[in-house]
């Protein structure tokens, strides 16, 4: 199936006859994302009335019982107005099971519930298995569920599962559960989530890359002095302290969301939009990461961890101070890493990517800097005065596009001010809410996984990251924490991208701008 990354092609066909099984069914991710998203679905009008979905997890409740605690979420989490004719149709469909996940038991339940469903609804058998559950039960359920006969597939039914992430811990822990997911799954039917990729903002850097003719030119090293990611969020870890705790934010942001736009920002043109010949391209760029030698990582990574900070008045605890967090924590909560991609396109072109917790604002952002004009036309001029053009992809929030480039303050002295020329997408499209997992969820039906993760992507990600968390784990930091909640991070952050004479980007709807540069 072809994918559509215009907006056009097939969608508007409604998603074929299916039941979502969704393990975890009592979490956030249900009530906040999966439900809303496939409301969403249903007023576009991309789920027929054979779509049914059966949410599994431990507590007791009954069928019932499920659908109005749904129907009481759904007023808080919806993104758009729910109508409640729509939603009334749509909740009838909603099964429940009280589920042990490690019970084979469970499996047989869920298949005689699975067959009553396909009867009342018209599914035809096929399932998509959302794998919302703690990660230690993924291989479990995988199993569990093909020793039920839930994800053979004949002729006339698919059936796929949907991973969650974090896909593994470490390299290590990565192949195992690829190894132990494909002993009963095909590779087609694995669809291992990253949300980052159900983002408009990001799908749409393939379309501004690849349907411009303007840019593709200047995509490389020739152009192209440095690229910066940032992805800045003002929250802390929130409630999930004792995930967070385990993780830290390297592994909860590098290997996957980070790398997806770096690979997406990197890669070659695909020869097709197939699943494979953009994922082929994706790897390539994932494999092309220079590894880092272990006498290099601490000159060539940042970590950090928030103190507490004062932001709009307001006393910010530290990261230690939150619950289910130990009180001499080591955990990340920001990491800052130089990297290369060694290939004809990038060599030499650093890739500066940061992320952290309780930074002052939430952006997510691609800067492109491009290299300095030849100085012919203005030798009276400073070097250091000169602006340089610079593309910024805003992918959240204020999303949108922004090209700076030198223009003549007007009056008689020659003074160059830099200029932007800014895109956004509220303007074009108006600004229509969505979870960010519709396209996810509607291209599974679809049997499309160009949006989500291959093993060997996966793989490869891990095998950027573990010589960073092998050397940080021998060498664990001694100045935590090292930043104040609301800073833009630790200071040695600064120090890694000054010591190439540059800097980070502000961010946010002026990261384009640097205005009145005098010549
Ligand atoms: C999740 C991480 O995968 O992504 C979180 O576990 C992070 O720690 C979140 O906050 C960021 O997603 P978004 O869509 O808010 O940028």
């Amino acid at each position: 199936m072809k994918p559509d990354l215009s907006g056009m092609g097939q969608a508007g066909q409604p998603a074929p006859p299916a039941v979502m099984v969704i393990f975890g069914a009592s979490g956030d991710l249900t009530k906040r994302k999966l439900i809303p998203a496939l409301y969403n679905l249903a007023a576009e009008g991309l789920l027929t009335d054979e779509l049914a979905v059966v949410g599994l997890a431990r507590r007791e409740m009954s069928h019932e019982q499920f659908r109005q605690k749904l129907t009481d979420d759904i007023k808080v989490f919806a993104t758009n107005t729910v109508d409640a004719g729509l939603w009334e149709k749509f909740v009838k469909r909603l099964y429940y099971l009280r589920a042990d996940l490690t019970e084979p038991r469970t499996y047989e339940r869920l298949r005689d519930l699975l067959a009553q469903v396909d009867r009342n609804h018209g599914t035809r058998g096929n399932y998509f298995h959302y794998l919302a559950t703690a990660p230690k039960f993924f291989a479990t359920v995988t199993e569990q569920l093909g020793g039920a006969g839930l994800i053979d597939q004949e002729e006339n039914c698919w059936r796929r599962v949907i991973v969650e992430k974090p896909f593994g811990h470490d390299l290590q822990s990565a192949r195992f559960l690829n190894r132990d997911i494909r002993k009963v799954l095909d590779e087609e039917q694995i669809y291992r989530i990253d949300h980052y990729l159900g983002k408009e903002t990001v799908q749409n850097i393939l379309v501004f890359r690849f349907s411009n003719g303007i840019f593709e030119p200047v995509w490389n090293r020739r152009y192209i002095d440095h690229i910066q990611i940032t992805v800045s969020e003002s929250v802390g870890i929130e409630q999930r302290g004792g995930y967070f705790e385990l993780s830290g934010a390297l592994r909860d942001m590098v290997p996957n969301h980070m790398f997806q736009l770096l690979s997406l920002t990197a890669m070659e043109p695909p020869i097709s939009f197939e699943a494979d010949a953009v994922r082929d391209e994706q790897a390539k760029v994932l494999r092309a990461i220079q590894p880092i030698r272990p006498e290099e990582v601490l000159s060539r990574t940042v970590r950090g961890q928030y103190g507490e900070g004062k932001v709009d008045g307001e006393m910010l605890a530290s990261y230690r101070d939150e619950a289910l967090v130990a009180e001499d924590s080591r955990t990340e909560t920001f990491v800052a890493l130089k990297l290369f991609v060694d290939n004809w396109r990038w060599a030499h072109v650093p890739f500066y990517l940061r992320t952290g917790k309780r930074l002052p604002k939430r952006a997510t952002e691609i800067v492109i800097q491009f290299r300095r004009a030849p100085f012919i036309l203005f030798r009276q001029t400073g070097i250091e005065k000169l602006g340089r053009n610079r593309l910024v992809l805003r992918l959240q929030p204020n999303e949108g596009i922004s090209l700076s480039f030198g223009a003549k303050i007007p009056g008689p002295v020659v003074r160059l001010g830099e200029v932007n020329m800014d895109f956004h997408y509220a303007d074009y499209f108006g600004a229509k809410s969505s979870t960010g997992y519709e396209r996810l969820l509607y291209d599974c039906m679809l049997g499309d996984a160009t949006l989500f993760q291959r093993a060997d992507m996966v793989e490869a990600g891990w095998e950027v990251v573990e010589p960073i968390l092998d050397v940080w784990k021998a060498l664990p930091p001694r100045n935590f924490p090292n930043y104040a909640a609301g800073s833009w991070g630790p200071k040695e952050a600064d120090d890694l991208i000054q010591a190439d004479g540059h800097e980070w980007t502000k961010c946010g709807p002026e990261s384009g701008v640097r205005n009145d540069r005098r010549l």
